[in-house]
Order: C-alpha cells, then sequence, then structure tokens
C-alpha cells in the first residue's frame, strides 16, 4: 500500500536530511504548514498507510509555456528516503499524484525533470507513462555545478491510469 498526505510536525526529522546526491539542492526546510492545495505550489508525504512514519515526499510547483493561465501546467518532484526506495513506492507515489492533477484540476499536461544521470527516477517516470521530451541543458544547480536534465510529460489524453496499473502494487 501507500498513501500521500498533508504534512505532520513530526515529519520534520525524518525529511530534513536529504540523503540522496539527486537531491543535493542545499539547505532545505521542511515546512510542515506547507500547502498540500493542488491549485498552489505544495507537496505531500509519501508514506506506506495513513499514519505510518513519512518515507518521503512529493511536491510541485506550477509552471507556463504560455501567456495565460490555460497553458500552467504543475512540474513534479520526489524524494523518497533510503529505506523506502526500490520497492515500487517512487512509482505508485508519482502516479497518484499525477492522477489526482488530471482527476481534480484542469491541466493538459503534468510536468517531471530529472538529472542526466538519475537513472532511477527516469525508469519510475516512464513506467508512471511519463515521455521523455528533450535534454534541458544546465537545467539545474546540484552539488556545487549546474547539471542538465530530461524533460519529461504525460499528457491528459495519454492517461489512463488502469493502463499502468503496477502489478506490484499491493506487495507492500
Ligand atoms: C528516484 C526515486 C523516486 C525512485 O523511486 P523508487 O521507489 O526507488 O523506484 P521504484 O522502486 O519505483 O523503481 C522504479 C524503476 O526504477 C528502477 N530503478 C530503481 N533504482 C534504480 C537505479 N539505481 N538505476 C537504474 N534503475 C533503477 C527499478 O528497477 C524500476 O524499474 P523496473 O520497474 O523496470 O524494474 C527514489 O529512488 C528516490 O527518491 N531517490 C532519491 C531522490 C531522487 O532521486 N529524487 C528524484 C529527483 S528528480
Amino acid at each position: 500500500m501507500s498513501c500521500l498526505r498533508p504534512y505532520r510536525h513530526d515529519d520534520h526529522d525524518l525529511l530534513a536530511a536529504r540523503e540522496s546526491p539527486f537531491d543535493d539542492f542545499g539547505p532545505q526546510a521542511v515546512n510542515p504548514d506547507r500547502s498540500c492545495r493542488l491549485d498552489d505550489d505544495g507537496g505531500l508525504v509519501v508514506a506506506f498507510d495513513s499514519d505510518g512514519p513519512a518515507r518521503g515526499e512529493v511536491s510541485w510547483h506550477w509552471v507556463q509555456w504560455g501567456p495565460t493561465g490555460g497553458s500552467r501546467c504543475p512540474m513534479i518532484g520526489i524524494y523518497l528516503r533510503p529505506e523506502a526506495r526500490g520497492r515500487g513506492l517512487g512509482v505508485r507515489a508519482q502516479r497518484q499524484l499525477t492522477d489526482m492533477f488530471f482527476r481534480h484540476t484542469t491541466t493538459n499536461r503534468v510536468e517531471a525533470h530529472t538529472d542526466v544521470e538519475n537513472l532511477a527516477e527516469q525508469r519510475a517516470l516512464e513506467r508512471v507513462g511519463f515521455q521523455r521530451e528533450g535534454l534541458v541543458r544546465g537545467a539545474h544547480w546540484r552539488a556545487g555545478a549546474y547539471r542538465d536534465g530530461y524533460l519529461y510529460a504525460v499528457l491528459r489524453s495519454e492517461w489512463t491510469v488502469e493502463q499502468f496499473e503496477d502489478p506490484r502494487a499491493d506487495e507492500d
């Protein structure tokens, strides 16, 4: 099982240490008052069950390609604690979040961006149903240097969540 839930104050210690080279963006504070409204920039905690400890978090911020609000779309991100990785949680959490955006907002696309070296996240996004759209050069500052990344997206017309059902979804 897995679930996305709002932040609690006791999530801070579990999420504050970013134990991944791909999440080394400098000091980040986990804000227990962070919005979980889909229309705001925000985030949700990833847990195996609704009362369980934080295993990670998903977050999003809105980006806009065209000049009007109609072309806004969320850019999603994820961080899982080391002990929660490699168990399918990254796929399930990003699938749940993407599904929430298509069900509860009018966005036409959901985007993600990851480092060219982050094979785990590239594979996870592809399993969710995202397509790689291109290379974004010098896109983010991580671990002391500008790094290239890949832009991924999935369109509303492509989103058939059943099509991507994960056979491992009930393993935990
Ligand atoms: C990236 C991350 C979200 C992936 O989630 P996860 O739960 O570990 O991944 P999953 O178990 O869902 O596996 C997804 C796929 O990636 C593959 N994978 C996992 N780790 C991998 C690795 N190190 N190298 C290559 N592929 C890997 C899995 O085999 C699986 O593919 P498969 O279904 O074809 O076997 C998670 O590892 C994480 O939070 N890492 C640290 C922070 C980070 O990198 N965040 C993303 C920043 S953009």
